[in-house]
């Protein structure tokens, strides 16, 4: 195998061309490389449209690219997989099922038995802090609840990588950042990779070892920053400023030349 052994997730020269129903062409992303290690928490930002969520999906699996490869592990991505996680803003909760239930549902897809479907479904509840809301409903649950839940969901099968699309944006700031600093925890336990889309630049500032900056029309990677401010890292310290200010610049940069 050519491919280096810590780049888990390989983006290489990656086009999406999505038609459009006039027949007009939008190039979501336009020769997009970018690789993932292991264990690595990488944050994409970038403005509405420059192809976040497109990028997500080809690593989900949900979406082939029309040019270019995504692999993981030297291997193309064909279909969605166990070993990579999803949560994402809107990827509701089944309704109709309980918060186990919801956790369960993988476990029962790949065939575990009751009993241990139970036991892996507790403990992941139990590590998103919900041990006890584990037969409440969905809608019965806060927004940030229904979010840990999720969580919780992806995390039970032991995914390689979590993909997380804006997966805090609609809950209010207090709990935003417990769930930041639970998500920090729970990659520290794991071990997984974490690609998350946010497009709040103090997210980004609080919880990736590197932020991707993507710039829209066409969707291209604008800057790769390697933050190597120690973790938890504090939102009140001069350093945390100035990296807020160096992602910030960098954004700005690519809408002032998008405009
Ligand atoms: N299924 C689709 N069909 C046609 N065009 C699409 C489709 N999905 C996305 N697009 C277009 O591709 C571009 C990238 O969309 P994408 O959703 O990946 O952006 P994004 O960065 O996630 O944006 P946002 O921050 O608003 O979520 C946009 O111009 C969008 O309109
Ligand atoms: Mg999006």
């Amino acid at each position: 195998m050519t491919t280096a052994s810590s780049s888990l997730i390989d983006i290489a020269a990656v086009s999406q061309i999505y038609a459009g129903r006039d027949g007009t062409p939008t190039w979501a992303l336009r020769d997009v490389s970018l690789q993932i290690g292991k264990g690595e928490f990488v944050c994409l930002i970038g403005p509405s449209g420059c192809g976040k969520t497109t990028l997500l999906q080809l690593i989900a699996g949900f979406l082939g690219p029309t040019r270019g490869s995504v692999t993981f592990h030297g291997r193309p991505i064909t279909a969605p997989g166990p070993e990579r996680g999803v949560v994402f803003q809107d990827y509701a909760l089944f309704a109709w099922m309980t918060a186990m239930q919801n956790v369960e549902f993988g476990l029962r897809m790949r065939g575990d038995a009751r009993s241990r479907r139970r036991d892996l479904a507790r403990d992941a509840l139990a590590r998103v802090g919900l041990a006890h809301a584990a037969d409440k409903y969905p809608h019965e649950l806060s927004g940030g609840m229904r979010q840990r839940v999720a969580v919780a969901r992806a995390l039970v099968v032991e995914p390689e990588v979590l993909l997380m699309d804006e997966p805090f944006a609609a809950v209010d700031a207090m709990t935003r950042q417990t769930l930041q600093e639970d998500l920090l925890r729970l990659w520290r336990e794991t071990g997984v990779s974490v690609v998350f889309v946010t497009h709040n630049i103090d997210e980004a500032a609080f919880l990736a070892q590197r932020v991707v900056v993507m710039g829209a029309h066409p969707g291209t990677i604008k800057a790769d920053l390697t933050i190597d401010a120690p973790y938890p890292r504090n939102r009140a310290a001069a350093d945390f400023s100035t990296l807020y200010a160096t992602i910030s610049g960098r954004l700005a940069e690519t809408e002032r030349r998008a405009a």
